[in-house]
């Protein structure tokens, strides 16, 4: 399954990550990958804001790794920009899903891409234009039978 969305401000991408929130039924994978300032954060924030977290809470985890917040589901947020190695995904546990309901959010994946689990909803953000973004959906495992996941 592909998909795509094109927003033209900041608010538009937070909303877009609303609207993909609020069809989760707890247990996703959602990788979110793209330059620096692509908007991943905040469409994570949107995310985060239809599971009743506050965005304020759900800050870039850039410097934690891993955030971890309570909503209609357990919200896991992480954040590989700066991992030294994949190695680092197992000892320190930031793809772990302790709890079934956990959704768990990857930035910057690629930097730990054979350690990613297979079931996924994978979001590439690119630039085009100054406020301008598109939101490129595609599926990988089981999410490619999930054609109720709400997606253009
Ligand atoms: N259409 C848009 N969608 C998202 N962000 C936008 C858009 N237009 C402008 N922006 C701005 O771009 C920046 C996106 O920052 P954000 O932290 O969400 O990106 P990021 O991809 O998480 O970056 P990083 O890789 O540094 O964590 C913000 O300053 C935001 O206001
Ligand atoms: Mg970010």
């Amino acid at each position: 399954m592909r998909g795509l969305v094109k927003t033209e401000s900041t608010d538009q991408t937070v909303a877009a990550g609303r609207t993909l929130g609020s069809v989760l039924k707890g247990g996703e994978v959602i990788t979110l990958s793209g330059p620096l300032g692509a908007g991943k954060t905040s469409f994570v924030k949107g995310i985060g804001a239809a599971l009743g977290i506050h965005p304020e809470n759900l800050c870039s985890p850039t410097f934690i790794l891993r955030g971890e917040y309570r909503g209609k589901f357990p919200l896991a947020h992480v954040d590989l920009y700066r991992l030294d190695s994949p190695e680092e995904v197992q000892r320190l546990g930031l793809f772990e899903q302790e709890d079934p309901e956990t959704v768990l959010i990857i930035e910057w994946p690629e930097r730990a891409k054979a350690l990613l689990p297979p079931d996924r909803l994978d979001i590439q953000l690119t630039f085009e234009g100054e406020d301008k973004r598109a939101l490129h959906f595609s599926t990988a495992g089981v999410f490619s039978a999930m054609p109720g996941l709400g997606l253009p």
